[in-house]
């Protein structure tokens, strides 16, 4: 019976270091209440208060998170939370129903991350765990191999139909005119009636100035800013602001 007792107890011990040995990968952390939580908790409720823009200007992904990230931004739910912004652009055109029709009617595109993705180039750079290299990001870009997010060119298609004008508004820069033009159309965007990118006389302004400062001189020059959808909330945000905002996620990177 006493030896039964030892047996038992000894593994007792055993399934309690097999189940510390099994946590190993987990922080084993506690938010400053006391809650604990799993590296899982940490890492989406960072992404979460990233969305919500609590979280702002980042320089790269919280190192333990990246693997997280990385999951995330080319896996299902990044997919599937893409998609439900864009229906709900569609379900808010459909509710317009005092268009001007002045050839004035407006919508607003990001093209990073909205139109074209970069996951393919911040996979190879530990999904946002490594500082930007503007230069080697401007080259990638110059390829012009960036892919369609398919929603949105479904999107902007439905906005050209309505007769809509598109208005292209991107913190790339004026060098990468042709390559971003190449890039677009080859990959099925076409028809927008402009598209503005980042000047030398930008670069002393924030992209949230220089995008509300774009805007404004649509507002002046007459038209009707009906809705944006963009992945930064530099791209929503300042003033003037248009009648309706649509957030994509983007876990990867901050643009100020
Ligand atoms: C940035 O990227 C360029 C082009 O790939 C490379 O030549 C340069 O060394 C990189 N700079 C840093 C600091 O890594």
């Amino acid at each position: 019976m006493e030896r039964y007792v030892v047996v038992f107890l000894v593994a007792m011990c055993l399934s309690n270091v097999l189940t510390a040995a099994a946590d190993w990968n987990i922080l084993n952390q506690r938010t400053k209440s006391g809650l604990k939580i799993t590296l899982k908790n940490y890492c989406e409720s960072w992404r979460m208060n990233v969305e919500l823009n609590n979280i702002r200007e980042f320089s790269v992904v919280p190192s333990e998170c990246t693997s997280y990230i990385g999951k995330y931004m080319t896996g299902t739910q990044y997919k599937v939370d893409s998609e439900s912004a864009i229906d709900e652009c569609s379900v808010y055109l459909n509710t317009i129903c005092d268009l001007k029709k002045d050839g004035k009617d407006a919508w607003i595109f990001d093209i990073d991350d909205t139109l074209l993705s970069t996951v393919p180039y911040y996979k190879k750079h530990g999904y946002g765990g490594e500082k930007l290299n503007v230069t080697d990001l401007e080259e990638w870009m110059k390829q012009g191999k960036a892919k369609a997010i398919d929603y949105s060119l479904n999107l902007f298609n439905d906005i050209k139909k309505k007769g809509i004008q598109i208005i292209l508004v991107s913190s790339r820069r004026e060098h990468l005119r042709s390559a971003t033009v190449d890039n677009l159309v080859n990959v099925g965007f076409y028809g927008w009636k402009s598209l503005f990118l980042r000047g030398t006389e930008n670069d002393c302004e924030t992209v949230e100035a220089y995008k509300a400062g774009v805007r404004n001189e649509l507002m002046k020059n007459g038209y009707h800013i009906w809705g944006i959808l963009g992945d930064q909330w530099s791209s929503l945000q300042g003033l003037p602001y248009a009648k309706r905002t649509f957030k994509l996620p983007n876990s990867l990177y901050y643009v100020a």
